[in-house]
């Protein structure tokens, strides 16, 4: 019997090797992988990613936050480019958040954050109680306080919720857990436009949508914002767990000395995958990441019209949601049947998370899987 709590629903199956953009079973059987985790080996299997690790890992995997750590400036520097931000590592998109929301309430003297219904933060307590579900807070008690939840793509809902003790908004330009929702480009213009002129902070949470996910390093690139706050994970180690926390350097003086901590946060071993998956991102990588994201979500739009039980294809680059109103659990079972991996988001959405390395071969392959599998 296992040891386990059953606070996750497993498949009966487990992955035992990767190569690429696929996995094997204990049996051997394989798989073409449309999910990345959850949206974290974003380059596949890469060995590039592998060769800094090992490389890293020959080396020294560890030093606390008490001595210079120049693996964590170079990636910092690699994400920061020619903007003005300073970087906070840690180790999951969670605690990512927790930072944000931290420095937030610090650089502003203020408490509430209004974040968004249906929206997903994480499992800690001020992540969770910044998620705008209420399934992911139920038998938990009292959250964290201060936090309020606007509708999402409606700029009238945030200003009914802004006080004199109104510290930040906090976004996802995607929607991720709970549907694959992208918000629209009006709406994320005007309300970084009304942060501005109100005094708030924009924090954008990036751990699913950020790391090249959407077909740019970050998606706010998308919407030509400079959010003040924006918090990365998942597709930053490719695998290996890290979190990242970047805030324009003016609100630098509220993580001073002593304020904020983490024992593993900008490990070495994470910052040498981090690093490595920065050198692979190329402004050409992402451009042809965002043609492949395209033409899936296009593709898959057209094979799937007219189909009775699907009632729309959506996303940004190769974040893509696929709304039916079949079983889902059926159908991600169909799918592994026929070799291909993919996800669920919300009640009714297959989500599909490829690697942003696939060949046109691999997506073509996929595609036909997908056609197959709603026929
Ligand atoms: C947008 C977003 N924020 C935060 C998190 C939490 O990240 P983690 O599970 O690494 O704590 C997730 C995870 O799915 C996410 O999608």
């Amino acid at each position: 019997m296992s040891k386990l709590f059953k606070n996750y629903k497993r498949a009966d199956i487990e992955f035992v090797k990767a190569e690429g953009n696929y996995l094997f079973d204990q049996e051997g059987k394989k798989y073409l992988d449309f999910s990345t985790g959850i949206g974290v080996t974003n380059l596949g299997f890469h060995p590039q990613v592998s060769a800094a690790l090992e490389k890293q890992a020959s080396k020294i995997w560890h030093t606390p936050n008490l001595y210079q750590n120049s693996l964590q400036e170079e990636v910092a520097g690699k994400l920061i480019g020619q903007m003005d931000y300073l970087a906070f590592f840690a180790n999951s998109g969670a605690e990512a958040n927790e930072a944000a929301i931290k420095i937030a309430r610090k650089a502003t003297g203020k408490q509430e954050i209004i974040s968004f219904v249906n929206s997903f933060h994480g499992r800690t307590f001020g992540s969770m109680s910044a998620t705008g579900q209420d399934k992911i807070k139920e038998g938990f008690g009292q959250g964290v306080p201060h936090f309020s939840y606007a509708i999402f793509n409606d700029l009238d809902s945030v200003k009914h919720l802004v006080t004199e003790d109104t510290a930040a908004v906090m976004l996802e330009l995607v929607q991720g857990e709970s549907g694959v929702q992208p918000a629209d480009p009006n709406f994320v213009t005007d309300l970084a436009a009304y942060c501005k002129e109100q005094g708030l902070l924009l924090m954008v949470d990036e751990v699913q949508t950020g790391m090249g996910r959407t077909g740019k390093l970050f998606a706010f690139q998308h919407y030509g914002i400079q959010p003040d706050i924006f918090t990365l994970a998942k597709g930053l180690g490719n695998g290996v767990p890290v979190g990242a926390m970047l805030a324009k350097s003016e609100l630098g003086a509220a993580f001073s000395y002593g304020s904020h901590g983490s024992t593993f946060g900008g490990n070495k071993l994470a910052m040498a995958a981090s690093s490595a998956v920065l050198d692979i991102m190329t402004e050409d990588f992402l451009a042809d990441a965002l043609e492949k994201g395209q033409y899936l979500q296009t593709k898959l739009a057209e094979a799937l019209a007219g189909n009775p039980h699907v009632s729309q294809v959506r996303g940004l680059g190769l974040m893509i949601g696929i709304e039916t109103d079949l079983n889902l659990a059926q159908l991600v079972q169909a799918a592994r049947d026929k070799g291909l991996v993919v996800l669920t988001a919300g009640a009714n959405v297959i989500r599909l998370l490829p690697p942003l390395t696939l060949s046109q071969e691999e997506i073509d392959t996929g595609l036909a899987i997908l056609s197959d599998l709603f026929e």
